[in-house]
């Protein structure tokens, strides 16, 4: 038997306990995949107080970077630390020191990927970065190895599986928001700060990433417009499932005329159709590729075990030597990848508007005015009776129109006496993903 292999765990939280005993109570499956045992060396903590329970004994663990950094038997560190700091600083000091890197982290990669990838190289080491998106389900392989002699035409995800959580359970049980976050914190599923999982940041980032894989661009994460899970509700998920739809955060990115739009926002998707019946934890992704055609996948994107099964996976890949291969020989996260311009790109889609109005006569006629000088036509139109002297929600669906026509047409409606409030816009994800012309023909 080979000599092993011996790793430094940075981060002993969810992610981080769940890898150190995935690799101890799988010791003879990795052995088998590795061609050699993969041993916990090194656990390193923020804080030693804390009590866990890990078959990692208490010696071996430390608050120090160091001890993982300096110790020359270490040759790949798992870096699974949330947030930028220390995340950056302890990342360089581990590339400097010669340590290959697997991480969980996408804030770390969406902001600082292009420059830690950069010195990886110049260090001759690798960085892995599996679990960083969709957690359990192998999209970055998928789209960087498995499809590469595709041309990845879009993608459509449900990236984050909190908010995956927070809205599939609201709808199933009638739920309240807040309750079912609790739920969703406790589950371990939620990022340290469960305000990046429902405004949409955490699946803009993941977003960042799987754009850049498919398309080869770089776009800072924070350019991609994106609206997040806050403002939704019982009563939007009872009209869109009047409709026949439900309510998904869904991250888009596809090609438009040679150039990219993307966005990240809660989306009306067909019931029946996968995005729709991707409820839980569970994250979806679908992919269209000019020659594979259209892809579907679906897996836990959050928790302890799904997560730690990719971040093993990739250290697997470490030790037997194939991620050193497609780091050196392709350009991901390098810093010369082009940067793309998504701002004002359109996709016509339909759009689902809930705007609160006063139950007045005119009112309709007034919104359907608006509508029409905008060169949009409505598709399909509720309003019931309230029963009551307040705003009552006039619900419509559009025909395919340009995203701007609709957000000036709202800006129009809302600013008229007739509304009381706000209205809410989403876009309607019909087709669950066009199809490749290539592939079907
Ligand atoms: N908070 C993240 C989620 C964990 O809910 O998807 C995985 O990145």
């Amino acid at each position: 038997m080979s000599e092993p292999v011996r790793v430094g765990v940075v981060g002993l939280g969810t992610v981080g306990s769940g890898v150190v005993r995935l690799l101890v109570e799988s010791a003879d499956h990795i052995t088998r995949h590795a061609g050699r045992p993969i041993v916990v060396e090194r656990g390193v903590v923020r804080d030693l107080e804390k009590p866990r329970d890990l078959p990692l004994a208490a010696d071996r663990i430390s608050t120090d970077i160091h001890d993982v950094s300096r110790d020359e038997s270490i040759s790949v560190a798992a870096l699974l630390v949330g947030g930028l700091e220390p995340a950056r600083s302890m990342a360089i000091d581990l590339l400097e020191h010669g340590k290959d890197v697997v991480t969980a982290n996408k804030a770390l990669l969406a902001e600082h990927g292009p420059e830690l990838f950069d010195l990886a190289r110049r260090k001759g080491r690798s960085i892995a970065f599996e679990a960083a998106v969709a957690g359990g389900i192998p999209i970055v392989a998928a789209i960087g190895e498995c499809l590469a002699a595709n041309r990845i035409e879009s993608i459509r995800g449900i990236l984050n599986g909190t908010s995956n959580f927070i809205l599939s359970t609201m709808e199933e049980e009638g739920a309240d928001y807040a309750e079912v976050l609790a739920a969703a914190q406790a589950a371990g599923y939620a990022e340290a700060d469960p305000a990046m999982d429902v405004d949409g940041t955490d699946a803009t980032q993941k977003l960042a990433i799987l754009a850049h894989l498919a398309f080869g661009v770089w776009v800072p994460w924070a350019d991609i417009p994106r609206t997040g899970i806050e403002q939704i509700n019982q009563e939007l998920m009872t009209y869109a499932a009047e409709l026949g739809y439900r309510i998904r955060l869904v991250a888009v990115a596809a090609r438009v005329d040679g150039r990219f739009a993307m966005r990240v926002s809660p989306s009306l998707v067909k019931i029946g159709t996968p995005l729709a019946e991707t409820r839980g934890a569970y994250n979806a992704v679908s992919i269209v590729g000019d020659a594979v055609g259209r892809m579907f996948f679906h897996g836990l994107g959050a928790g302890q075990m799904p997560t730690a099964s990719a971040v093993v996976a990739d250290i697997i890949d470490t030790v037997v030597g194939r991620t050193a291969i497609t780091f050196r020989t392709t350009g991901v996260l390098d810093t010369d990848s082009p940067a793309a311009q998504i701002a004002g790109v359109e996709m016509p889609e339909r759009f689902f508007l809930r705007i609160p109005v006063r139950d007045q006569p005119g009112v309709l006629a007034g919104i359907s005015g608006v509508l029409g000088r905008h060169g949009i036509s409505i598709a399909s139109l509720i309003q019931h009776e309230s029963g009551t002297a307040g705003p009552v929600s006039l619900v419509i669906m559009t025909h395919a129109c340009p995203p701007s026509a609709v957000q000036q047409a709202l800006a129009d409606i809302d600013a008229s006496a007739a509304v009381e409030g706000r209205s809410v816009c989403l876009p309607v994800l019909d087709d669950w993903q066009p199809a490749s012309r290539k592939a079907e023909a």
